[in-house]
């Protein structure tokens, strides 16, 4: 198929990518022309495992091109994604201005007809919203037809996501959208759902938020393990083995962070407040989120009293491992606290370290993982990196002023920190 995807963000580059490679002819198109140029130059513009090899080979295949001419998009495809951002407002609102933008410049430059799917996380009711406009800016009924396709890819697993969903879903009044949206989906093995645009619309919203509250849940059960003497790391799996429970998602620590957790609930929460529904349980998922990525600091001035002058180390700088995204990370609010307390911060990132550098100038950036630890008072592991599973522990010992770790992710073996004579703090493990 002829296919545009609008966007080439996450979720956009993802899609295009995926799409190519399936055999499609994808034209991405993004406002940003210098992203625009290096995309097509081969240069990705987020780093994601196994994308630069898929962007060359599609690029080499010609399957792929990117655009900053968002008409050439619409008239050459059949198929037009939207993948454009929808950042969170300040009052929990959601920003639709991208979408909205994107939908006028194509109900303004649609000639025959073409299928429109939404695939930014957007509020409920936006499908129906959509129609409307087109219908209002004078497209003909047969001229389009709009479809709700959220995307369920987790960062530094997308690839892999977009072949191996566990479920697609599509939102469509339209049998002739249906039909189009079946033949694009037909490489895949997963299920496909199809239903109503405000039942996919929802689904997302109720998914991420779903998600998000069995980590605060885990979350406030490993905050009780450090006050009782138990050990969350069993409470998790034992939990876990319930099939109904499922061991994923259960993983302790400071907390969920990124693009899309913490934008997602606060919406659902809005959304509901519109609608006279009260999320309680989503309200408290998000206060129990906020207040953890603070344990570190609370632990430190415990320890410490005063952090003036102490130097404190921050391992991971990403929301999560595999990626160099450090939208709403944890280790964001840990530094901010950190520079509010006067203590003197030294950074290490395998590969978010740039990102971090352009908000704070006051900080220490360590290209090498030892050279972050050196004459420190504290490490904070603040994102479980696979290197950070080997670390050397007698080096740490000797190079540190305090040899102290907090473990912000329960990734260490606490009782070999601590024979190596390290203090060693976790979220609710008993070792
Ligand atoms: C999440 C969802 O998992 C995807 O399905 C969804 O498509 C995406 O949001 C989106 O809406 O676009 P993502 O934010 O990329 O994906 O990453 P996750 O792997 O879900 O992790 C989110 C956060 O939760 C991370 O900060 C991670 O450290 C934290 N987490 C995850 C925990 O603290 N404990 C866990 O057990 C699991």
């Amino acid at each position: 198929m002829e296919i545009c995807v609008i966007g080439a963000g996450y979720v956009g580059l993802v899609t295009s990518l995926g799409f190519a490679k399936l055999g499609n002819n994808v034209i991405c198109v993004d406002i940003d022309i210098n992203k625009v140029v290096s995309l097509n130059n081969g240069i990705p513009s987020i780093y994601e495992e196994g994308l630069e090899d898929m962007l060359i080979e599609c690029l080499e295949k010609k399957n792929i091109t990117f655009s900053n001419n968002i008409i050439e998009g619409i008239e050459k495809s059949n198929v037009i994604f939207i993948a454009v951002g929808t950042p969170e407002k300040n009052d929990w609102d959601i920003d639709m201005s991208q979408v909205y933008e994107v939908i006028s410049q194509i109900s303004n430059n649609i000639l025959n007809y073409r299928l429109i799917v939404i695939k930014s996380t957007v509020p409920i009711g936006t499908q129906k919203k959509v129609n409307k406009i087109f219908l209002e800016n004078g497209v003909s009924v047969d001229s389009f037809d709009i479809v709700s396709n959220p995307e369920f890819l987790r960062e530094g697993r997308a690839l892999h996501d977009f072949f191996n969903g566990d479920r697609i879903i599509i939102g469509c009044d339209s049998l002739r959208a249906k039909k189009i949206m079946k033949e694009l989906y037909e490489p895949f093995t997963c299920e496909i759902i199809y239903t109503s645009p405000e039942t996919a619309e929802l689904t997302k919203y109720a998914s991420n938020a779903f998600l998000a509250s069995k980590i605060s849940f885990i979350n406030e059960i490993a905050n009780l393990c450090n006050k009782v003497g138990a050990d969350i790391e069993t409470v998790a799996y034992a939990m876990g083995l319930d099939e109904r429970i499922s061991p994923k998602f259960l993983r302790a620590g400071i907390g969920y962070g990124g693009s899309c957790f913490p934008k997602d609930t606060k919406a659902l929460v809005k959304i509901g407040d519109k609608h006279g529904i009260d999320f309680k349980i989503v309200r408290g998922a998000i206060e129990v989120n906020e207040k953890q990525r603070f344990i570190p600091i609370r632990i430190l001035l415990n320890k410490y009293g005063s952090l003036e002058k102490k130097i404190i180390t921050i391992l991971g700088l990403s929301f999560k491992p595999k990626t160099d995204d450090i939208r709403d990370s944890p280790s964001l609010t840990i530094i901010e606290e950190l520079i509010k307390n006067n203590a003197n911060i030294k950074c290490y990132d395998p590969i978010a370290i740039d990102k971090v550098r352009n908000i704070y100038s006051n900080i220490m950036y360590c290209y090498n993982l030892y050279d972050a630890i050196e004459n420190s008072d504290c490490i904070i592991i603040c994102t479980e990196w696979d290197e950070f599973n080997s670390l050397n522990l007698g080096k740490i010992k000797d190079s540190m002023n305090y040899p102290m770790i907090i473990d912000g992710r329960n990734m260490l073996d606490g009782k070999k920190v601590r024979e190596k004579g390290i203090e060693y703090y976790s979220i609710g493990k008993s070792n």
